[in-house]
């Protein structure tokens, strides 16, 4: 019988855990997966070991989109379809190093409570947030590595809006994904003035995707909601510990939707549409199957409706 090393063992271990993330990713794309580029699959293993919140998170996107029954079931194939890229970029630009990929990965999977405006925060002080001791045991190291990167100048607010261009760069030339599922994920920031590629026309109010030959529509604009709707729900209201309930997140999605159309002076037909598919995930909600907070705000007007 073959003597078993520590390396064999080993070996097998880092066989099994890649086994697993594999399974994990299958049943996410399905047979999509296979004709994923080996760089891409690379990229995804990478994401679902150190970004494990992201695909959960997409998944409850997907799960909330399906209980407003909202749209056509081409629309909302697009939409599931994107909000499963949406924030791929996440691991890096595209021709990242594997070394560079899992920094940057590791740095978006800081939480994002900042104790300042993130315009106002450099790099250093972003790393210096992680409770990842890979990254804060390294900081010098990390920062040379941004260093080679370009990235030393950015704040963290310039950081973090870089990603929805690195979504793009990563997917463009990937066959198995459609290019309106690109697009969409693509312009999952465009809200807050983030273009990439220049896709849409910002220069006139029809807002064309000249590459679609149609304006910015449904499947962008639940892309862009969903997105915002679920990532927001896992932050405390600021100054308390306590999650928004649904009511709460869709008044939140109210104002900030507001507040972005007025700064980048976005045509009232988007301000339309954006209010009436909110109304509509309104309407769909609470979701007490996904949020605490949701399950807790039924049984106090359950105790109240006893009484
Ligand atoms: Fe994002």
């Amino acid at each position: 019988m073959k003597e078993l090393t520590e390396d064999h063992v080993v070996e097998s271990l880092f066989r099994d855990r890649e086994d697993s993330v594999d399974r994990v990713l299958r049943s996410r794309f399905g047979e999509a997966f296979e004709r994923f580029s080996m760089r891409l699959k690379d990229r995804l293993r990478l994401q679902e070991r150190l970004q494990k919140n992201t695909g959960e998170d997409e998944q409850m996107c997907i799960d909330i989109g399906r209980k407003m029954n909202l749209l056509d079931s081409q629309t909302f194939e697009t939409v599931e379809i994107a909000t499963r890229w949406t924030d791929f970029g996440k691991t890096g630009p595209a021709d990242a190093t594997l070394e560079q990929q899992s920094l940057i990965a590791r740095m978006y999977a800081i939480e994002k409570t900042f104790p300042k405006p993130p315009h106002l925060m450099s790099l250093r002080d972003f790393l210096e947030l992680s409770a990842d001791p890979d990254i804060t045991r390294r900081i010098p190291e990390h920062l040379e590595t941004l260093w080679d990167m370009g990235l030393i100048e950015c704040n963290v607010r310039q950081f973090i809006n870089l990603h929805a261009q690195w979504t793009m760069d990563i997917i463009r030339d990937e066959p198995a994904i459609p290019y309106e599922a690109k697009v969409s994920a693509a312009l999952h920031h465009i809200l807050e003035g983030n273009n990439p590629d220049g896709l849409v026309d910002l220069s006139t109010e029809e807002l064309m995707i000249p590459s679609l030959n149609r304006p910015i529509g449904m499947q962008e604009i639940l892309t862009i909601l969903l997105d915002k709707y679920q990532a927001r729900r896992r932050f405390p209201i600021p100054g308390t510990e306590r999650l928004r309930t649904h009511a709460e997140q869709i008044e939140w999605l109210r104002i900030y939707m507001e507040k972005y159309v007025a700064l980048k002076q976005y045509p009232s037909w988007l301000r339309e549409k954006l209010h009436a598919c909110i109304n509509v995930l309104e309407g769909a909600g609470p979701f007490s199957e996904f949020f605490a907070a949701d399950r807790e705000a039924e049984n106090v007007e359950a105790a109240l409706a006893a009484k």
